[in-house]
């Protein structure tokens, strides 16, 4: 496994619509290590998630943690959204030193394949709904700071 570097604010890569994975794809090696170093450069960079395109791969595969467990997401699409929609603090690794507050909905049910090709289908609330939310933004060239309210350092800085 390798670190790959993270790309950052502004980037093409940020700004373009992901390509959808070809099923065949996904048991390759190299599609394998991709996920691996994904997973890797997230723990290492103390994420919450992240997206292809954040290390260069206008792919749509997405990393989501939910309660510190990283679950991957290939060609995922969110439906069912809740009306209902909750003020999240926000932050992401391709646009380090911001945070920001950000309108999500409070639920939101996905499809998505699993890193063995296998579908598979949640319903998210809370924290790892913003994630989702988050992520799969990526893949559509979205940031967090185009839907920010307040824009500003962390709290803690
Ligand atoms: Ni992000």
């Amino acid at each position: 496994m390798s670190i790959l570097n993270i790309v950052t604010h502004p980037s093409y890569f940020l700004r373009t619509k992901s390509s959808v994975v070809k099923k065949k794809y996904i048991p390759t090696g190299e599609f394998q290590k991709l996920v691996d170093d994904m997973l890797e450069t997230m723990k290492h960079a103390q994420g919450a998630g992240l997206a292809a395109p954040q290390v260069g791969k206008s792919l749509r595969i997405i990393i989501a943690t939910d309660k510190g467990k990283p679950f991957i997401f290939i060609n995922p699409k969110l439906y069912r959204k809740s009306f209902k929609k909750v003020k999240a603090e926000e932050g992401c690794l391709s646009v380090p030193g911001v945070w920001g507050t950000v309108k999500r909905h409070a639920a939101v049910s996905l499809v998505a394949l699993d890193r063995e090709g296998s579908k598979v289908k949640l319903r998210a609330t809370d924290m790892f709904a913003v994630v989702l939310q988050h992520e799969v933004d990526h893949l559509n060239g979205i940031l967090f700071i185009d839907k920010a309210k307040k824009i500003g350092k962390p709290p803690q800085l």
